[in-house]
């Protein structure tokens, strides 16, 4: 079993050190900062989209909106690149695991560090989620420590879905690999990593909802470079038709309509101003409290990539303490995976290893508040408040 490791570079500042001045009741006179405040496009924005809709007549079903947004989509991911839009990632990653065609019942290696809807889109897709560790610098699987574990399987694996922990994108080579290796279909849950998605050698599935960097509200899109597998996903989404009005095979509907289609139009134009909006504001963040030894920032977040939520490591056990700390401030914060996906109701008969690295992420782990036109104000408010229970500042 792979041994215990704090994240290197973690925080040598324990839960205990950190000074909590008595706050209740919250300070009466500070308006709460939310963890998330999401902007979609504007209606002015939405116009000439909408109009477009309107002209065409074409309202669902793969019209000229959504098959351009796909281009566009396509296109940021380089030559090569399929793409199909779905009704949201959850969705997209069942479908995904059903258009592989693999055994009924089998498991598929997960990661308990996920949101839910991983393990939800698993067991939807007829197969046995079956929870292991995660490394500790990462926050993601690793392959060869998998490959390691696959001897304690509790019986035959057919996938493995990789996470990119919070718009993290995890190295895809030795997925590649793996696949290779052991003939287990890989498949990546990059819901948060619209920026860190530069291709796709393995079928990776994005959100759209309106929390993410471009979100539409609701929605998603499968990106593969094998245009067989995300065609048939295509066919899944629009009750296993193609050509004609004959199910070729058991599916469902998943589409999104034009409408859809034209706020990711317009999120999209928005796009380039967007990302650096972001990540000024995780610059920002990193400035205010990268003196602290006890934060610590997702590897390259606001440097290589960026996300729409700013999560942090703080010390074993720090997470409650100090988001308890910030909401006496008026200040939301947000556990994203509760306390790893092992721990929901839903999944308590899944199997499992033992899961020290979830268990450590998931006391030491917070998102703080994070969004697109959030003020430097703010951001020294929060970072302020973290100062002052970590014992300096204000
Ligand atoms: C890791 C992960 N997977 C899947 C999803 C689900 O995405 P959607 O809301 O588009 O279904 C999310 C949503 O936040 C997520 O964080």
């Amino acid at each position: 079993m792979m041994a215990f490791k704090r994240p290197l570079a973690a925080a040598p500042l324990a839960a205990p050190s950190l000074s909590l001045p008595s706050l209740s009741p919250v300070r009466a006179s500070l308006t709460t900062l939310p963890v998330a405040r999401p902007m979609l496009p504007t209606a002015k924005a939405l116009a000439p989209y909408l109009e477009a809709v309107d002209q065409s007549g074409w309202y669902s079903n793969f019209g000229p909106m959504i098959c351009g947004l796909e281009q566009r989509l396509a296109k940021r991911l380089g030559p090569g690149a399929h793409v199909t839009t779905g009704s949201n990632a959850t969705q997209l990653i069942t479908l995904t695991l059903q258009a592989m065609g693999l055994a009924a019942g089998s498991l598929c290696i997960v990661p308990s560090w996920t949101f839910v809807a991983t393990a939800h889109a698993v067991i939807q897709a007829g197969l046995v989620p079956w929870f292991v560790d995660v490394d500790p610098q990462t926050g993601a699987l690793d392959p060869q420590t998998v490959l390691a574990s696959l001897n304690q399987a509790p019986g035959p694996i057919s996938a493995l879905i990789v996470v990119a922990p919070h718009g993290h994108m995890p190295k895809l080579d030795g997925w590649c690999q793996f696949r290779d290796q052991t003939g287990i279909e890989v498949i990546v849950d990059a819901a948060a990593a619209f920026d860190g998605v530069k291709a796709c050698p393995l079928p990776t599935v994005i959100s759209l909802h309106a929390t993410k960097a471009l979100g539409i509200g609701e929605g998603g899109y499968l990106a593969y470079q094998d245009g067989a597998l995300v065609s048939r996903v295509r066919q899944m989404t629009s009750f296993g038709f193609f050509g004609d009005r004959e199910a070729k095979m058991v599916a469902t509907n998943a589409k999104l309509s034009e409408f859809s289609g034209a706020v990711g139009m317009a999120a999209l134009d928005r796009w380039p101003s967007d990302r650096s909006q972001w990540m000024a504001r995780a610059q920002l963040y990193r400035a205010a409290l990268g003196s602290l030894p006890g934060v610590q920032f997702q590897d390259g977040w606001g440097v290589d990539w960026i996300s729409s939520v700013c999560v942090v490591t703080l010390a074993e056990g720090a997470s409650v303490v100090m988001a308890e700390h910030l909401l006496q401030n008026g200040i939301e914060s947000r556990q994203w995976w509760g306390a790893g996906c092992h721990m929901s109701r839903a999944f308590s008969d899944c199997p499992k290893t033992a899961l020290p690295i979830t268990e450590h992420l998931a006391s030491a782990t917070l998102g703080l508040p994070f969004w697109l036109v959030m003020t430097e104000a703010d951001i020294s408010r929060v970072a302020t408040a973290i100062h002052e229970a970590y014992g300096r500042g204000a």
